[in-house]
C-alpha cells in the first residue's frame, strides 16, 4: 500500500479520465472519449465562469450544509431553513434528506427557483448499507478480504443514490489502538495497511469510474485526522500525536483513499497535538491540498465549526468561520458561521476572496462529477425500495466472511445437523443486529436473528429449542451474548469491556450444567473475555453482522461456511492493559524469553504481558501448514528500490485439514535498527486463500520502498529508506515466528 508516493491524481481525474489539478499527471481519455486535459480545461473553465457570477451571499452559501431532519443538537431540524436559503441560491448541501420525493421538491426549489440554479448535493451517512446492512466495517476488516467492503460499497451506493443521496459520509477510516472508544466499531481495527487497503475499497465500491453513474454516490474520507486517538478512548478527547506517528500510522488510509479517487474529506472533532483539526492548516492544506495535491472537498464534522469555541480556539462565530476556511474547511456541516459572518469578514478583509472563490469551486466541481449540472433529479420510479435478495445474499456471504472463530475444543463445531441445540441469552432472538449507524434499513428492515437464523439452517427435523428452560436436553447449548449497538459507535465510548448486565453470570450457568456450550459474540469492539473463556467449548466472534447476520452465523455454526476472518484489532485481558496492540514498540526494557524470571520489563505486575487475542488472530474448522518464507534477493540498494524495483516474499501454505477452508497469509516488517524506533511488527502483506482439504498453494507478496521505509518528525514530511537488515515475519496471525530477513545496502 503506497503512502510514499508524492502527488497524485485528482479524485476528478480519477472519477472521469479528465481533470488535472495543476502538476498533477494529464490523464487518459476522459469517459466521452475527450482527452482528460481538454474535459478538465472545459469543465475548469466552466467552474471559474459560474463562479465569476456569484456574488458574495451565494459563493458562502454553496459551502454552507444544513441538516434536513433528525437533527438534534446545534442543528436542529434545518428542514424550513434549508427551503428558504435553496430559494435564495444561498445553499450548497443537505444532509439526512430521506426519499426520493423528498430530495427532488428540495432540488427543484434550487434549480428552478433560485437564480443561478446551482444544484444542491445531498449527503448522508451510508456507513455499512442504506436499505441493506452489512456487518459493521470492524467485523468488514476482519475478513481480511477488501472485497467486502467494495461489495458494501457498490450495493449501498446503488440503494443510497436511486434515493436521492449523491454523497456518503464514508469510508471512516480512523486507525485506533482504543477498543474503548465507541468508533471503532466503524473502523478497520489498529492497523494503518490493512485498514489502508479497505479504505481504496471501500471508496471504489462506492464511486466506481464515474459519479455521474445512476447507482454510484461520492465518497469521503473521515475523520481527518487522528480522531481515533482519542486520550483514553473517549470520543472527541485530545489527541497529541508526534508528526512521525500521525504520518506512520493515521494518515496512510486517508493517502490510499485519496490515490482510489476519493471525492472528499471529512474533518475530526479531535485537537491535533494542540490545533483542532478544523483548524489545522498543516493536516488540510499543506499535506492534504499542498503535499497531496487534492482538490475536492472537506467538509468539517458535525458543527466542527463551531466547535472551535469550546476548544478554546475561536473567539466567537466569525473567528471560527475564518479559522477554519483558511485552514482548509471548504464546506460547514450544520452551523453557520461562514454564512452569518463571511460577508462582514471579507468586507474587513479577514478572509480572502480568492480562498472562498477556491473552495466554492470545489463544491462546484464535486456537483459537475457528480452530473448534477446536467441531471439534478432522481428518478422517483427507479428509487429502489429495500433490501434485494441478491443484497441479503451479498450480506449474509460478508457477514460469514467476517466472522472470527476464537475458540473451539472438542470438534464442538461446526453442529452437527442432528444435534439437539438449545439457544440462550439476550441476543438470541433479539433484532440488535445492525450495529451503529445501520443508515434507513436499520430502522425499516429487522435483521434476521440468531434463533431465527439456527431454524433457518438446521433445516426442518433439527431439534432446536429456545430459552435457558431448554438446555436440559440439549446436546449443545449456542449462548447468544453482546453489546448493543448503543453502546457502539460515536458518543459511545466505554471504560469496562466486559459483557454488559448479568450476561456473565448466564455463561457461568450454563456452565454448570455441564453441557457443552458455544458462545457467540455480538459486539462492536473487543471486549474482555478472560472471566468465561476458558468454560467455553467454542467462542464465535459474529461483530453486529447485519440484516441477515442471524443466518450468517447459522452457516457457520453448521459448517456451511467455514469461518476465516482474523482479530483486526487485538482483544485485552483487562482494561487496565490497553492500549495493547501488536504494532507496539519493543522498548529498552521488553520481555526477555532467555530471562523470564526478570520483571524489570515493561508490562504489569497483576496481568500477562500478552493480549487475550492478538491482531491477526482467527481459527478455522480445518487447518493450515506453511513453509518457510523465502526472498527473492538476500540484498538490495536503497537506490534500486527508490528506483522503483521490488522484491518479492514467497511462502507455501498447505490445508492439512479435513475440510476446504480459508486462511490467511500475513507478512510482517520489523526494521530493528532505524533512526526512528520502528514498531516490532508491520503489517506489509496479506492474502486469504481457501484450500479444499490436502491442497496447498505458494502466496507471494511483493515489496517496495513503501513497505521498507518510514516518515521522520520532519513536519514538512521525509520518508526514508534506510540501510541495513529487514526482517520479514509470515504467518497466520501477528505473532507469526517463521522469518528470513533482506539487507538493504
Ligand atoms: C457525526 C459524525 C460524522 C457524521 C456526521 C454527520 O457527528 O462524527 O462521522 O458523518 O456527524 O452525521
Amino acid at each position: 500500500m503506497g503512502d510514499g508516493g508524492v502527488g497524485r491524481r485528482t479524485f476528478l481525474a480519477a472519477m472521469t479520465g479528465s481533470g488535472t489539478a495543476a502538476g498533477a499527471v494529464a490523464t487518459d481519455a476522459a469517459a466521452d472519449g475527450t482527452t482528460g486535459t481538454a474535459a478538465a480545461g472545459g469543465r475548469e473553465e466552466e467552474i471559474r465562469a459560474l463562479v465569476g457570477r456569484m456574488t458574495v451571499a451565494e459563493k458562502l452559501g454553496q459551502l454552507q450544509q444544513l441538516s434536513w431532519t433528525g437533527a438534534t443538537g446545534p442543528g436542529g431540524s434545518q428542514t424550513a431553513a434549508a427551503e428558504r436559503a435553496a430559494k435564495k441560491g444561498e445553499l450548497g448541501s443537505v444532509l439526512n434528506i430521506l426519499g426520493a420525493r423528498h430530495s427532488n421538491a428540495l432540488q427543484r426549489i434550487a434549480v428552478e427557483e433560485s437564480r443561478l440554479g446551482i444544484p444542491l448535493v445531498f449527503g448522508l451517512d451510508v456507513i455499512h448499507g442504506f436499505w441493506t446492512t452489512f456487518p459493521i466495517p470492524l467485523a468488514q476488516a476482519a475478513s481480511f478480504d477488501p472485497e467486502t467492503a467494495r461489495v458494501d460499497g457498490e450495493v449501498s451506493a446503488k440503494e443510497a443514490r436511486s434515493q436521492g443521496i449523491h454523497w456518503t459520509f464514508s469510508p471512516m477510516m480512523d486507525v485506533t489502538h482504543e477498543p474503548r472508544w465507541g468508533r471503532i466499531a466503524e473502523s478497520c481495527g489498529e492497523d494503518p495497511y490493512l485498514t489502508a487497503a479497505f479504505a481504496a475499497a471501500k471508496t471504489r465500491g462506492y464511486q466506481g469510474t464515474d459519479l455521474k453513474a445512476k447507482d454510484r454516490v461520492a465518497a469521503c474520507a473521515k475523520h481527518f485526522v487522528a480522531y481515533g486517538g482519542a486520550e483514553g478512548g473517549r470520543d472527541y478527547n485530545t489527541v497529541d500525536v508526534s508528526e512521525s506517528r500521525l504520518r506512520n500510522l493515521y494518515l496512510p488510509p486517508f493517502k490510499a483513499a485519496l490515490d482510489a479517487g476519493c471525492a472528499t474529506v471529512m474533518a475530526s472533532f479531535n485537537t491535533l497535538s494542540g490545533i483542532p483539526a478544523h483548524a489545522n492548516s498543516h493536516t488540510l492544506t499543506e499535506i492534504l491540498k499542498e503535499d497531496w495535491e487534492f482538490d475536492g472537498v472537506v467538509v468539517s464534522d458535525w458543527n466542527g465549526v463551531g466547535e472551535l469555541l469550546p476548544h478554546g480556539f475561536a473567539a466567537d462565530g466569525a473567528d471560527a468561520g475564518r479559522i477554519a476556511l483558511h485552514a482548509g474547511v471548504d464546506m460547514e456541516m450544520v452551523s453557520t458561521h461562514l454564512a452569518d459572518h463571511g460577508e462582514e469578514l471579507l468586507a474587513a478583509g479577514r478572509i480572502k476572496e480568492e480562498r472562498l472563490d477556491d473552495a466554492v469551486a470545489r463544491v462546484l466541481r464535486l456537483k459537475y462529477a457528480l452530473g448534477l449540472f446536467e441531471n439534478p433529479y432522481v428518478d422517483e420510479s427507479e428509487a429502489v425500495p429495500g433490501p434485494t435478495p441478491e443484497a441479503r445474499q451479498a450480506a449474509r456471504e460478508v457477514a460469514a466472511r467476517s466472522m472470527v472463530l476464537l475458540k473451539n475444543e472438542g470438534g464442538v463445531l461446526p453442529l452437527a445437523p442432528g444435534k439437539a441445540v438449545a439457544v440462550v441469552g439476550p441476543y438470541a432472538d433479539s433484532r440488535d443486529l445492525h450495529g451503529t449507524w445501520a443508515g434507513p434499513g436499520g430502522e425499516k428492515f429487522p435483521p434476521v436473528t440468531v434463533l431465527h437464523g439456527i431454524r433457518n439452517v438446521a433445516g426442518r427435523g433439527a431439534k432446536v429449542t429456545y430459552g435457558v428452560g431448554a438446555t436440559k436436553a440439549a446436546d449443545v447449548v449456542v449462548v447468544v451474548v453482546g453489546e448493543g449497538a448503543k453502546l457502539s459507535g460515536e458518543a459511545a465510548s466505554r471504560s469496562d469491556l466486559g459483557l454488559p448486565g448479568d450476561q456473565e453470570e448466564l455463561i457461568a450457568a450454563v456452565a454448570a450444567t455441564g453441557i457443552p456450550f458455544v458462545v457467540v459474540l455480538l459486539n462492536g469492539r473487543p471486549l474482555t473475555i478472560g472471566n468465561w473463556v476458558e468454560s467455553a467449548s467454542a467462542v464465535l466472534e459474529a461483530w453486529h453482522p447485519g440484516i441477515e447476520g442471524g443466518n450468517a452465523i447459522a452457516d457457520v455454526l453448521y459448517g456451511k461456511v467455514n469461518p476465516g476472518g482474523k482479530l483486526p484489532a487485538s482483544f485485552p485481558r483487562n482494561v487496565g492493559q490497553i492500549p495493547v496492540h501488536y504494532n507496539h514498540e519493543n522498548t529498552g526494557r521488553p520481555y526477555d524469553p532467555e530471562n523470564p524470571g526478570n520483571t524489570f520489563i515493561t508490562g504489569y505486575l497483576d496481568v500477562d504481558r500478552t493480549p487475550q487475542y492478538p491482531f491477526g488472530y482467527g481459527l478455522s474448522y480445518t487447518t493450515f501448514e506453511l513453509g518457510e518464507p523465502r526472498a527473492s534477493v538476500e540484498r538490495i540498494a536503497v537506490a534500486e528500490l527508490k528506483r522503483g524495483e521490488r522484491i518479492e516474499v514467497e511462502v507455501s501454505v498447505r490445508n492439512t485439514g479435513e475440510v476446504a477452508g480459508d486462511e490467511v497469509v500475513q507478512l510482517y516488517v520489523h526494521d530493528p535498527v532505524a533512526s526512528l524506533v520502528q514498531p516490532v511488527r508491520r503489517l506489509r502483506g496479506f492474502e486469504r486463500v481457501t484450500l479444499g482439504a490436502g491442497e496447498s498453494t505458494v502466496v507471494r507478496f511483493s515489496l517496495g520502498a513503501e513497505d521498507f521505509g518510514f516518515w521522520t518528525n520532519a513536519v514538512d514530511g521525509r520518508f526514508v529508506v534506510e540501510p541495513g537488515r529487514l526482517d520479514f515475519f509470515v504467518g497466520t496471525s501477528s505473532r507469526a515466528t517463521a522469518s528470513c530477513t533482506l539487507h538493504l545496502e
